[in-house]
């Protein structure tokens, strides 16, 4: 018999019309994957691992133990010496997935006594880090400098006080005025945490990140940045200082107790990386974000919009039904794009969440809107 109470909760969901299914694959026009800048399907980053593989002389699928054990095969090190130039940056370590690598971090990093302070919205699995953690934790309000600050000021001098945010949010698109955050930060002696994971690809020379587009990387205690988004692949790696990089390796769970990436993943990392350098997918993307941008002005849809500069782009549409509806219609007119129900952003602030491509055409983003338009 399945267990009454994990029953009502699951009729609860189907109740609010906010139970999770899993769909099949389909066709449709796509305005939902991370797969920015189409690197996923790429013909030639596929053949060029294959050939990287071959040279490399690895005939091996998986990686066979922890990193620490078995695991830590040939183009790990090459991979992570790749990021510490691309990314200007003293250490870096590789974990299995953005998911893995904020748990790893956020449990291990804040001790017992320390303070750490979150964007109300920040991603999932930075909360699963920080209710891992034995330090104490309060959020602050999206965006919200004055009140980070208020925070700020109860703070006794003597602890070790951790900031995190995202430089693009994955559920708003937005950003937070990180060269603001990074002052504050050094008033206050706060250590700056930011999860990059929607900014690689899309910001910066060569998608190097808004960190790096601003030139900030040297005044943050670290950076999260994830290979299954833009780069096309999965993984993730924390960039930051060496004596990080040593201390996660003793101390992170998430790191220590796992089977390590296979030959295969890694090599896609290093080849997608090889690709930002000389690819036109990235200043594609820039135009299509321009085009969208233009277009929501054009349909006069911006105050359904948040302002966004990044590839994802919400309309608020509150209530469940309303937005999965408003999805439904879409998606029976070809175009795939995801409702964002509550819980998982706030009653009230329900979307629809548009990810743009390198690949979406300019008619698809004019005919998607005018849908919504028509809609709404
Ligand atoms: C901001 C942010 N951080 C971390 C993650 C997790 O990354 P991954 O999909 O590699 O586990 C995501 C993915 O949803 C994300 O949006």
């Amino acid at each position: 018999m399945f267990p009454k109470k994990l029953q009502q909760k699951l009729n609860k969901r189907n109740d609010n019309n906010s139970l999770r299914q899993l769909e099949g694959y389909d066709n449709l026009i796509d305005f939902s994957s991370n797969d920015y800048l189409g690197f996923s399907k790429s013909k030639h980053i596929y053949t060029r691992t294959q050939r990287l593989l071959k040279n490399s002389k690895i005939e091996q699928n998986g990686a066979t133990g922890s990193r620490l054990l078995s695991g830590s095969h040939q183009l790990y090190p090459i991979l992570e010496n790749t990021l510490c130039t691309f990314h200007n940056s003293d250490s870096a370590l590789v974990y299995n997935s953005g998911y893995n690598a904020n748990l790893g971090v956020f449990s291990s990093v804040p001790q017992r006594g320390d303070i750490i302070l979150y964007d109300e919205y920040i991603h999932a699995s930075i909360r699963d880090g920080i209710t891992m953690s034995n330090a104490k934790s309060y959020k602050y309000k999206h965006h919200d400098l004055k009140n980070l600050e208020t925070l700020l000021k109860r703070i006794k001098t003597d602890v070790e006080i951790y900031i995190v945010t995202e430089s693009v949010f994955s559920m708003d698109g937005d950003s937070p005025d990180l060269i603001a955050l990074v002052n504050l930060c050094e008033t206050y002696h706060a250590h700056l945490i930011v999860d990059e994971a929607h900014a690689i690809g899309v910001f910066g020379k060569h998608g190097k990140g808004l960190i790096q587009e601003l030139g900030i990387e040297k005044q943050l205690f670290a950076r999260i940045i994830t290979f299954g988004k833009a780069l096309g692949g999965h993984g993730a790696a924390i960039l930051g200082s060496k004596p990080l990089k040593e201390y996660l390796i003793n101390f992170s769970r998430p790191f220590i107790y796992t089977t390590a990436l296979s030959p295969h993943s890694v090599a896609t990392i290093l080849i997608a990386y090889g690709e930002l350098l000389d690819t036109t997918a990235i200043e594609k993307l820039r135009q299509k974000v321009l085009f969208f941008k233009a277009e929501i002005k054009t349909f006069k849809l911006q105050e359904h919009f948040i302002n966004s500069h990044s590839a994802i782009h919400c309309c608020i549409l509150p209530g469940n039904n309303k937005v999965k509806t408003m999805s439904k219609k879409l998606q029976q007119n070809g175009f795939n794009v995801k409702p964002i129900l509550s819980p998982t952003v706030p009653e009230g602030q329900e979307r629809l969440r548009f990810c743009l491509h390198a690949y979406n055409s300019e008619k698809e983003i004019t005919t998607v809107l005018s849908l919504l338009t028509t809609g709404i």
